[in-house]
């Protein structure tokens, strides 16, 4: 997850203590660039902090519904009216229903074998060699149909204004990526209160 303004140039947040260790000592000395443990739905900074607010194929990951539209609420919050939010990499239909290895056919269809192989590397066999943690993906990931998250932007008083499918290798059959301009953000998320 990260937001840019003006003063800030590239925030980095991570709910992983280790994780966010781990950028810090690869962004040492960098000027204007913060890594800070936070979550989703608590993000340790300010009201309209941001400029740009971008999260990547981190929703699907949350464990319930709830979860998504409270993130969501926070992405909303600290980032500045007539800002973006950008929502990578929401499943709109189950991606796991059919099981594991439909799954990972789909996304080597998807992301070539090349891309397909290089992520299975820095995902699985790097860090099981290193010893460090691996990211694995809940049993079942949240798949959010575009209308019902239509209606939790609308909820929170914000448009999507620009909907679209991975540009991968193919388009995705299962995910979008979501942009929302933050044009009426104030009166609207008060008028809801
Ligand atoms: C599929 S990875 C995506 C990583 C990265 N954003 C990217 O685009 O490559 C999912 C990430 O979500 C993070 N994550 C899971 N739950 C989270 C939460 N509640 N708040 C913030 N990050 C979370 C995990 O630590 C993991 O790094």
């Amino acid at each position: 997850m990260y937001g840019s303004s003006l003063k800030k140039l590239f925030v980095g947040a991570t709910y992983l203590q280790h994780a966010v260790e781990k950028l810090r000592a690869l962004f040492e000395g960098a000027s204007k660039v913060e890594f800070v443990v936070g979550s989703a739905d608590r993000i340790p900074y300010p009201d309209d902090e941001f400029e740009v607010v971008v999260i990547n194929s981190v929703l699907l990951a949350l464990p319930s519904r709830r979860d998504i539209e409270s993130s969501l609420a926070e992405l909303v919050r600290v980032c500045r009216p007539g800002g973006t939010v950008f929502v990578g990499e929401l499943p709109f239909r189950s991606e796991l229903g059919r099981g594991i290895w439909v799954h990972q056919a789909r996304k080597l269809w998807e992301f070539g074998v090349g891309t397909w192989l290089r992520n299975a590397y820095h995902l699985y066999l790097r860090p099981a060699l290193r010893r460090e943690p691996l990211l694995l993906y809940p049993a079942r990931n949240l798949h959010v149909p575009e209308e019902e998250f239509e209606v939790m932007c609308r909820r929170l008083g914000v448009g999507v204004e620009c909907r679209r499918h991975q540009e991968l290798r193919r388009a995705s059959t299962t995910r979008n990526d979501y942009v929302l301009k933050l044009k009426g953000k104030r009166g609207a998320v008060s008028s809801s209160q």
